[in-house]
């Protein structure tokens, strides 16, 4: 709810109250739970001294980091924007870039540099539901200099009082740890500089302290920068936005230009915040066609059998997949071209008919066995070793007379170019409607490096990349509604809210091990939904650490996101498959709760880790052990979220999915106390270096208690 009370405007949501005055000095006046009473707001601000601004700018008397930096045309960056108007207004959108949706209106607040003939707006757009607030800003150029845009954020927030910075770093393999450090009146920033949100720092950021957690994001996929400082007044600082490093728009006479949107929120514990942020993605980021919409479980031919797959081998894994319950067959890269290795085709995406034996027939082939057909591309790169290269090598993202950077092998498309986006939706489109895919795994397996465009001005070539991105995207996903897009580089190299506008799921990571898979999951789910993290069974060892665990275990583990199987399931045993076929059908029953149930961390650091999700009546929650027991002190677990006045029959899922229950208690109870769990886990098959352990717990009604009690 939006509301204008006297001098400040009250930005509501179920659960938090977000203030802000708008007239003189504009600034935050509060940002916290939500208040029943706003008697006495006024003239807050006043009395602190030190305001808390919306944004900030440069060549005044504000020294920290600014949000917003202008150089114009005599060469100065001084700017100085002065609140024009605020209203409660239809808000106006990013043009060329994702969005949230949901909610028409905003609190829209025009400032002017009358100067400069500069129109700065920024608007605050409320999601009740989610208790989040999203924030977007525009810069117009109502005079008629060119001025230079140096920097220009998506969202200032500040507080008062000392937090701690969390971020969600890590590499490729073990993207999105969670760190957190004090800012200790300094700065800490995180950003990318690779082209792409990127495995080392997620752009989702939490600042913390006693009084709650502020979780912060961005709906964007390229370089981002995300700083938190603390001033001398002891005011602490959040910016996020585009990464101003090489970053620079030129904005002519009339010329508007869009900053991402970003969305905040508050809550009382990182687990609240978490929860609404979750919430808020699963709602108003993930399209209308998929919101809150079952996914389907997938068999994936990559780990079984990379590069190296005849027709048969496809066939003999889809009629095992078939044969298990899964409901989507992914045909992984090697398809196109001569693909038989990466060093070449991509560009390519043609059939490679000489495996395949006809691609068309093939996806028919899978379908007449009762499953979907889905396909891999990876359509924003380009092989030097292709046709397209040959026809058109000037396509690919290079500056003239310089040698490229490879990675992995392969170039990029120069995305900035209409012309190459024309390509790339022509050749994806044929793609989706020869094959009638129902799933497209959209890949990326680089670096932006080499990063030109003859066209482009210097410093605009990475968000022009961008724009072109999403306008493939945006122009594919219209034409082919009902396609499921799950997005991927190498593996979560771009989880962002940008790509998830388009792309409802993201491959997490590459590093399907079931031990580390626990931190990745933990950290991605700390922000983004289950529905949102493609989850898979590999083959023990696991490829990528050699570590042994159980397909319980592995099923377990994967049970945190959207399920799929990956590997050369036309060798595994009819015990395997049977095991596989009951870990299927127990996953589409309680689907609804391990996809969009409420989540819950659940663990205790460097013992164990898990987690709960729970929607209805019913839970689900899975417990990883990192040693079996540690001294003489046994392993007791404490459930988290349950409703405190029911009563649950807890039961443990056995290695053949039946349920096997353990006890009957409140939820207070399971909440608050704990259950010993030593004897629970699975052992027979079991070998280092994890100990799993999956329960469900379901409300009962009293009188079916007493029914039960009954001698
Ligand atoms: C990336 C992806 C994998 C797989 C390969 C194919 O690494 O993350 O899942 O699709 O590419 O080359």
């Amino acid at each position: 709810m939006l509301k204008n009370k006297g001098n400040f405007f009250i930005l509501e949501t179920e659960h938090t109250s977000l203030l802000l005055q708008t007239e003189g000095t504009a600034g935050y006046l509060y940002y916290g739970e939500r208040l029943s009473d706003y008697t006495g707001a006024e003239g807050l601000l006043a009395q602190t001294g030190a305001p808390l601004s919306l944004f900030s700018q440069w060549g005044k008397t504000d020294f920290r980091e600014p949000s917003l930096l202008i150089r114009h045309a005599d060469g100065s960056v001084v700017s100085d924007f002065r609140l024009r108007s605020a209203k409660i207004a239809k808000r106006v959108l990013p043009e060329g870039l994702p969005a949230s949706y949901g909610e028409e209106k905003c609190l829209r607040l025009e400032f002017i540099d009358a100067a400069a003939r500069l129109k700065y707006v920024l608007q605050y757009v409320v999601y009740a539901d989610s208790d989040t607030v999203a924030v977007s800003s525009f810069l117009t150029n109502v005079g008629k200099k060119t001025v230079q845009i140096e920097r220009i954020s998506s969202l200032q927030l500040e507080l008062r009082g000392c937090f701690s910075f969390t971020s969600f770093d890590g590499a490729w393999g073990c993207e999105r740890h969670r760190h957190s450090r004090a800012l200790n009146g300094g700065v800490c920033e995180n950003a990318s500089f690779g082209g792409s949100s990127s495995h080392f720092r997620n752009p989702f950021v939490m600042l913390s302290n006693a009084g709650g957690c502020y979780g912060f994001n961005l709906v964007y996929s390229g370089n981002h920068r995300e700083i938190a400082e603390e001033d001398d007044w002891g005011r602490t600082r959040l910016i996020t936005g585009i990464n101003p490093f090489d970053f620079s728009w030129e904005l002519g006479e009339g010329e508007t230009f869009f900053a991402p949107e970003a969305v905040m929120c508050y809550g009382k514990t990182e687990e609240e915040t978490g929860a609404r942020m979750r919430r808020f993605v699963s709602r108003h980021i993930v399209r209308e066609k998929w919101r809150e919409k079952e996914r389907p479980v997938l068999v994936n031919n990559w780990e079984g059998t990379y590069f190296s797959f005849t027709r048969e081998k496809i066939l003999a894994i889809a009629q095992r997949a078939a044969q298990a319950g899964a409901e989507l067959f992914v045909l992984d890269d090697g398809w196109f071209g001569r693909r038989d290795d990466d060093c070449s085709s991509l560009g390519d995406w043609t059939d490679y008919s000489e495996k395949t034996g006809g691609l068309e027939t093939l996806a028919d082939e899978i379908r007449a066995m009762g499953l979907s057909f889905g396909i891999w591309v990876e359509p924003e790169m380009i092989s030097e070793n292709s046709e397209l290269y040959r026809k058109h090598p000037e396509y690919c993202m290079r500056v003239p007379k310089r040698e490229p950077t490879r990675m992995r092998n392969q170039l990029m498309l120069n995305l900035a170019d209409p012309q190459v986006q024309g390509f790339v939706f022509r050749a994806v489109s044929r793609v989706i409607t020869q094959t009638k895919a129902s799933y497209v795994k959209w890949d990326y397996n680089r670096y932006m490096t080499d990063c030109f465009d003859k066209g482009t001005r210097g410093g605009e070539y990475l968000h022009r990349y961008m724009l072109g991105l999403y306008s493939v995207l945006g122009k594919l996903i219209e034409r082919y509604p009902k396609v499921l897009f799950e997005g991927c580089a190498s593996g979560g190299g771009r989880f962002d809210l940008g790509m998830l506008r388009y792309t409802p799921q993201i491959w997490t990571s590459d590093n399907t091990d079931a031990r580390e898979r626990i931190a990745i999951q933990a950290g991605t789910a700390a922000g983004y939904p289950q529905s949102s993290m493609g989850a898979h069974v590999t083959a023990s060892p696991n490829e990528q650490t050699g570590n042994r665990n159980s397909l319980y275990t592995r099923f377990c583990i994967a049970c945190g996101g959207v399920l799929g199987y990956e590997s050369d399931l036309s060798r595994a045993t009819e015990e395997e498959l049977r095991e596989i076929a009951a870990q299927i059908a127990f996953y589409k029953e309680y689907r609804r709760v391990l996809q969009f149930g409420t989540y819950h961390a659940l663990g205790e650091s460097g013992r164990w880790a898990g987690f709960l999700t729970a929607e209805g009546g019913r839970a689900v929650a899975v417990v990883a052990a990192f040693e079996k027991r540690t001294y003489q002190k046994s392993l007791r677990v404490s459930f988290a979220g349950l409703d405190a006045r029911a009563i649950y029959r807890v039961s443990i899922v056995q290695r053949d999915c039946t349920l096997r229950e353990i006890c009957v208690a409140s939820g207070d109870l399971l909440n608050k106390g704990s259950v010993c769990v030593d004897d629970m886990f699975d052992t027979e098959r079991e070998c280092n270096p994890v100990y799993t352990r999956m329960f469900v717990l379901e409300k009962i009604t009293k009188k079916a208690l007493d029914r039960e009690l009954r001698p």
